[in-house]
């Protein structure tokens, strides 16, 4: 939710800010601007909407500036346009800033300043930044910059310059990401790894509370109270230029949904022994006994990974015999959760940076509860928050329709489903064994289903493509993976659909069906018959129905309008390879359509604000 990037070094800071802004368009893409410091002029350019557009102004122009700042945004306050677009300026135009975040006590600051004569420009809450240093502004930059910190209220990842401190970017952050890459003699301050993949592979990752100055080749990270420096460790990102690209893809979703048959091997590799029939968790840092006092298990989460929570905490209870919950974390953390010194709390998150996550974990650290997290990206404030847990290691997912590593939460949960119920001895040794050949057979499964089903695929969402309403039902482990397909069709073809418990639809959804309401149905082997006579009953009221099926089942043929058959799988791997058929007919539903599959309208990647 909103890119920002900073350069000073000996490059043309222009050419750069473009490079990491295209990167992070992912984040936000309802304006882009840069700022360039050449010649003590701090030079603004900025439009609304997508980089594309900001590139068309400033394509020949070449300053030869050597440091600037660059934003990309996700509007929360004020409409989407170019005076509220970043970077922002002070009166004199002598400061600018980008800003990802949300100043919470921006009205009192406004008023303020302009009692003494400030006058903005834009609608933003951003711009009292610029203006809060403009008014601290006493011949020193760093000094205003500091005490314009101890005013500001809310969630930020900030960058300024100012125009009489050459080649000098300093920047903030509490509650937003903010990383710092080391190059050679250069320096950027970015929102993500992926704005400086190609130029280095050095970052600090900041913590909230952080200071941070860049200047050339010289940077340094400061505690902003005592104005001590700070000494953090140089970390190592491993991200490539091919993992950020789309590799001959059309869109980085179908990329993405291709990349399932490497990315689940990735979420299990080293985990789990075919040999032995045994998984290995080594970031949980739980002894047996600690296992086997647990009382409760919560998963947290937003969005797509909160479906991913609703299939965690099935198959936890199935295999563990634990009690298990899932939780929006929005909810979870306004809602004075009781917490006991045996449960223990999962965050799942793909980005590790979404804030109602991220806040929803530092209320239970907060509340001497056990936290751990389940986070894509490697470094990030969610899992450095917890400290310990399980990386998915999907690799850097770019559409902002979560697929990749939705596959791969699922993967990883029902691992540590599988690691907790080891130890409780609750998981029996004929299904450890199905769950553990099924899933490392799962990469070749999805190989070779992708191989053979595309044109099918195609051809279903093709009959499909006009619909404006949709239903998806699923039982069991299959609920989650109805609301996953009725998410990604909604969020990227701009459909309405719903995602129902097959039998749940009963009270309520079927009122809508008609000949003109299709009705997604995952009708695999778990509580099949059960599933039958839903379709039976959607039927009877004139659906169509398109079915996931497995192979071999004669019975859905006659049944179902469409049926896309997946392979039988042990049932709590199934649901895995069940969501990649509905995220393929999302895909190509919205592609016939002409929408931009990996921007969809007002939604970004990462969610840094609440
Ligand atoms: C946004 C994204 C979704 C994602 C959700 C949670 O809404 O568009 O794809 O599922 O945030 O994000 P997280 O990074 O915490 O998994």
């Amino acid at each position: 939710m909103c890119g920002i990037v900073g350069y000073t070094g000996n490059k043309k800071a222009k050419d750069i800010l473009i490079s990491g802004l295209k990167n992070l368009e992912y984040r936000g893409y309802d304006s882009a601007g840069i700022c360039l410091q050449e010649n003590n002029e701090l030079l603004i350019f900025k439009d609304k909407g997508r980089i594309k557009n900001l590139i068309t102004i400033i394509d020949g122009l070449s300053p030869n500036a050597i440091s600037g700042i660059g934003h990309t945004r996700w509007a929360t306050h004020g409409e989407p346009n170019q005076i509220n677009s970043h970077p922002h300026t002070d009166c004199k135009n002598s400061i600018a800033i980008v800003h990802n975040g949300i100043i919470e006590n921006y009205t009192e600051i406004k008023k303020f300043l302009e009692s003494k004569g400030h006058i903005f420009k834009s609608e933003t809450d951003s711009e009292v930044i610029s203006h809060l240093i403009e008014e601290f502004y006493e011949g020193d930059f760093k000094e205003a910059f500091l005490n314009m910190l101890k005013i500001i209220e809310g969630a930020y990842a900030i960058l300024a310059m100012d125009k009489n401190t050459p080649n000098t970017i300093i920047g903030a952050r509490k509650g937003s990401p903010l990383i710092l890459g080391i190059g050679n003699n250069e320096n950027f301050l970015v929102s993500d790894p992926s704005a400086i993949v190609g130029y280095t592979a050095n970052v600090v990752y900041l913590d909230d509370g952080e200071v941070v100055i860049i200047k050339n080749n010289e940077f340094e990270i400061l505690d902003p109270v005592s104005k001590k420096s700070i000494n953090k460790k140089v970390e190592h990102i491993s991200w490539s230029l091919k993992e950020i690209s789309k590799d001959g893809y059309p869109d980085f979703m179908l990329k993405e949904i291709f990349e399932q048959q490497q990315t689940i091997k990735n979420a299990f590799r080293g985990r789990i022994s075919i040999e032995n029939y045994d998984v290995k968790l080594g970031g949980l840092k739980l002894t047996p006994k600690d296992i086997q006092d647990i009382q409760r298990v919560f998963f947290i989460s937003c969005g797509t990974s909160w479906h991913a929570g609703i299939y965690a905490k099935y198959v936890m209870e199935d295999l563990s015999r634990i009690i298990s919950e899932h939780e929006y974390a929005s909810e979870f953390r306004y809602r004075n959760p009781l917490i006991k010194e045996d449960d223990i709390f999962f965050f799942i998150s793909q980005s590790g940076e979404t804030a109602d996550t991220l806040a929803a974990l530092k209320l239970v650290k907060q509340l001497n509860g056990r936290v751990y997290g389940i986070t894509n990206v490697v470094g990030s404030s969610i899992a450095r928050e917890a400290g310990q847990g399980v990386y998915t290691h999907a690799g850097p997912e770019i559409g902002v329709a979560s697929t990749k590593a939705f596959t791969s939460q699922l993967v990883v949960t029902l691992l540590i489903a599988l690691y907790f119920g080891k130890f409780r001895k609750t998981v029996p040794q004929d299904k450890l064994i199905k769950i553990i050949e099924d899933l490392n057979k799962l990469p070749d499964i999805v190989e070779n289903f992708l191989k053979k089903n595309i044109e099918i695929l195609k051809s279903i969402s093709f009959k499909y493509k006009d619909i404006s309403n949709a239903l998806y039902l699923g039982r069991g482990l299959n609920f989650p993976i109805a609301l996953e397909g009725a998410l990604k069709l909604k969020e990227i073809s701009y459909i309405h659909a719903e995602g129902y418990p097959a039998a749940e639809m009963k009270h309520g959804p079927i009122a809508l069906i008609d000949k003109n309401f299709p009705v997604f149905v995952i009708a695999t082997r778990e509580l099949y018959e059960k599933v039958i006579s839903n379709i039976e009953e959607v039927k009877a009221r004139g659906a169509k129905v398109v079915a996931i099926a497995n192979e071999g089942d004669k019975k859905i043929t006659k049944l179902a309008d469409d049926v896309i058959f997946v392979p039988e799988l042990e049932y709590h791997v199934q649901p895995i390879i069940n969501v990649i058929p509905l995220q393929l007919i999302a895909y190509y539903i919205a592609s016939f359509k002409g929408k931009d599959v990996d921007k969809p309208r007002n939604l970004a990647k990462s969610v840094t604000v609440e």
